[in-house]
C-alpha cells in the first residue's frame, strides 16, 4: 500500500463542526496527512456533516455523490462521513451511499486515525458512531493541535451536546445529551493558544452557558470559566455562544460586565414571539421572560449588543402568531438575528404535527422569511446609528472581501467593520486598533484608522 498523504474535508453546519473539523485535520497532521484544497489530488475525502435542516442534509449527500463519481476512476480514494448526519443515520449511510469507506460521529473524531487505517488497510464500511457518555470528545484531546484557520481567532468547544429537546430540534440526536469538557482541559487549550500568539477566543457550545450543569464533583460553571479564562495573558478578547435564555444566569451577565477581555455581545435565540409556540416548541419560556432577560443584559452590561435566531413557519403557526415574531424584534431590541423556515427533522415531535397537517406551506414559510429578514435588517440599521462618527476598537482580522482596499475585523459587540487602513494588512492583523465609523449599514459598518498603536487599553464600547 501506497501511504495516503493527502486530505480534502469539507465541512457544513455550526461553528462547532468547523472546531471539530479544525482538530480532525490536527489528528490526521501527526499521522502524515497535508490537507489540500483541491479534492482531485486527495487520497482522503472527508465530509463533516449537519443536519439541521434538511437543505443541509441533502448538501452532504451532494457532496457525497460527486465523490462516489471521483471515486469510480480512481478507486484508491476513501470517503469519510462525519458529523451530525453520519452520527444519525449510522450503518444506513453505507446502504445509501455505497461508495463510502469510514462513518464516524460527532463523540468519535478522537478515534479518527485508528479507523482512516483500517480503511486504507483494507478494511470495509468502518463505522464509529457509540457516544462517548463519560466525557468529552476533547477531554479526550489533550494533545492535539488543531489546524486552524487563522492565527488571531480561534473555536474553543467547551460543552458538546444539549438536554432541552426542543420539539424541532434534531442536536440531542445527533450530539447527545450535554456533555462539559472538564476546566482543566480548557484552560490548558487557551494557554497553548495565548502561546501561539492567538488574541480572540470564542467557547463554543449549543447551550453554552449550560457549562458545567452536568457535572458531579464540582460547583463550576461559565462565569467561572471566564473569570479563569480572563487571567491568561496574550488573549485580548472572549466570546461564547450560544447561549439558552434559561442558563443565562446573574452570575454571567455579571462576569460579561465586569470582565474587560469578555466581549459585550450575547448571541441568545428567542426563535418565535408568541407564546403558544414558544410553548409547542418547548422553549420553557414566554415572550415576556424573554423580553426582561434582554432588559435585565442591556442595563447591566453597557453598550451590549443582544442577537438571536428565529424560526418560521412553525407547525401550526398563524399569520398572527408569525406577526407577534415580527413585533419581538423591536420589542427585544435585539441588534440582529439569523432566521430560518422550519424543517422538519426526523424523530422530532413536531415533524409528527406537521405530517398530522399542520404544515405551513413553503410558499407561505418563503414569504414570512422575507418579511422577518426585511424587519430585522430595519431593526440592525436602528442600532448600528449610534455608531456613526463613534470611534471602536477593532480587531482586525484581514482584507475586506468585497473591496480589497480595505481591512476588516468586529467591534467588541461583534459587529464588522471595513476600514481604510493607515498601515499595511501584515502590519494590522491581530493588532487591536481604533476606527472612526464615516457610514453604517444595517449588517456592517464602515471606517477609517485612527491611531496606528495597537491595544492602548481603548474604553470599553
Ligand atoms: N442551541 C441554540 C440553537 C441551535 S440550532 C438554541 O437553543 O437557540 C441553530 C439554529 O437553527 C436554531 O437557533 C434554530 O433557529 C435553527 N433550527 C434548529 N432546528 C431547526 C429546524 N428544524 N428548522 C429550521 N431551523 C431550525
Ligand atoms: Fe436544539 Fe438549542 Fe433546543 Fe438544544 S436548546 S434542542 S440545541 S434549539
Ligand atoms: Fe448542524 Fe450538528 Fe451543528 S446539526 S448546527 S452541525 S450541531
Amino acid at each position: 500500500m501506497t501511504t495516503p498523504r493527502k486530505v480534502y474535508l469539507e465541512t457544513l453546519g455550526c461553528q462547532m463542526n468547523f472546531n471539530d473539523s479544525e482538530v480532525m485535520l490536527g489528528l490526521l497532521q501527526k499521522e502524515g496527512f497535508e490537507s489540500v484544497d483541491d479534492k482531485s489530488q486527495a487520497d482522503l475525502l472527508i465530509v463533516n456533516t449537519c443536519q439541521i435542516r434538511g437543505s443541509a442534509e441533502d448538501k452532504a449527500f451532494s457532496h457525497l455523490g460527486m465523490w462516489g463519481k471521483l471515486k469510480a476512476k480512481n478507486p484508491q480514494i476513501k470517503i469519510a462521513m462525519a458529523g451530525c448526519v453520519a452520527q444519525q443515520n449510522k450503518e444506513s449511510i453505507f446502504k445509501r451511499a455505497p461508495y463510502v469507506d469510514i462513518v464516524f460521529g460527532t463523540q468519535n473524531i478522537h478515534e479518527l486515525p485508528e479507523l482512516v487505517r483500517q480503511a486504507f488497510n483494507g478494511d470495509n464500511r468502518v463505522l464509529a458512531v457509540d457516544r462517548q457518555k463519560a466525557r468529552s470528545t476533547y477531554d479526550y484531546l489533550t494533545d492535539i493541535a488543531p489546524v486552524r484557520e487563522n492565527d488571531i481567532s480561534a473555536w474553543v468547544t467547551i460543552i458538546e451536546g444539549c438536554d432541552y429537546f426542543c420539539t424541532y430540534c434534531v442536536v440531542p440526536y445527533t450530539r447527545g445529551r450535554q456533555i462539559s469538557r472538564t476546566p482543566e482541559s480548557i484552560i490548558r487549550e487557551v494557554f497553548q493558544l495565548a502561546a501561539h500568539g492567538f488574541k480572540e477566543i470564542t467557547l463554543l457550545g449549543q447551550t453554552v452557558d449550560s457549562y458545567g450543569k452536568d457535572f458531579t464533583d464540582r460547583t463550576y460553571g461559565l462565569a467561572e470559566l471566564l473569570y479563569e479564562l480572563h487571567e491568561i495573558e496574550g488573549i485580548e478578547r472572549i466570546r461564547f455562544m450560544t447561549s439558552h435564555p434559561l442558563d443565562l444566569t446573574d452570575r454571567i451577565i455579571d462576569a460579561v460586565a465586569e470582565l474587560p477581555k469578555v466581549m459585550e455581545y450575547i448571541h441568545i435565540p428567542m426563535q418565535a414571539g408568541d407564546d403558544e409556540i414558544l410553548a409547542r416548541m418547548r422553549r420553557g419560556y414566554t415572550s415576556q421572560q424573554y423580553y426582561d432577560l434582554v432588559n435585565k443584559i442591556y442595563d447591566r452590561i453597557p453598550n451590549v449588543a443582544v442577537s438571536g435566531d428565529y424560526i418560521v413557519g412553525f407547525p401550526g403557526e398563524t399569520d398572527e402568531q408569525f406577526q407577534r415574531t415580527v413585533e419581538s424584534v423591536a420589542l427585544s431590541g435585539i441588534h440582529n438575528a439569523n432566521t430560518a423556515a422550519y424543517s422538519p427533522r426526523k424523530q422530532t415531535p413536531a415533524a409528527f404535527w406537521e405530517q398530522r397537517g399542520e404544515e405551513v406551506p413553503e410558499a407561505v414559510k418563503e414569504e414570512r422569511l422575507q418579511i422577518l429578514i426585511g424587519e430585522i435588517r430595519e431593526q440592525s440599521l436602528k442600532k448600528n446609528l449610534p455608531y456613526a462618527n463613534q470611534r471602536v476598537e477593532v480587531l482586525v482580522e484581514g482584507k475586506s472581501k468585497r473591496n480589497a482596499e480595505r481591512l476588516t475585523g468586529r467591534t467588541r459587540t461583534n459587529k464588522v467593520v471595513n476600514f481604510e487602513a493607515l498601515l499595511s494588512e501584515d502590519a494590522l492583523v491581530g493588532q487591536l486598533i481604533e476606527v472612526e465609523i464615516t457610514e453604517v449599514l444595517p449588517f456592517s459598518l464602515i471606517g477609517k484608522m485612527v491611531v496606528p498603536e495597537p491595544a492602548l487599553g481603548l474604553a470599553k464600547r
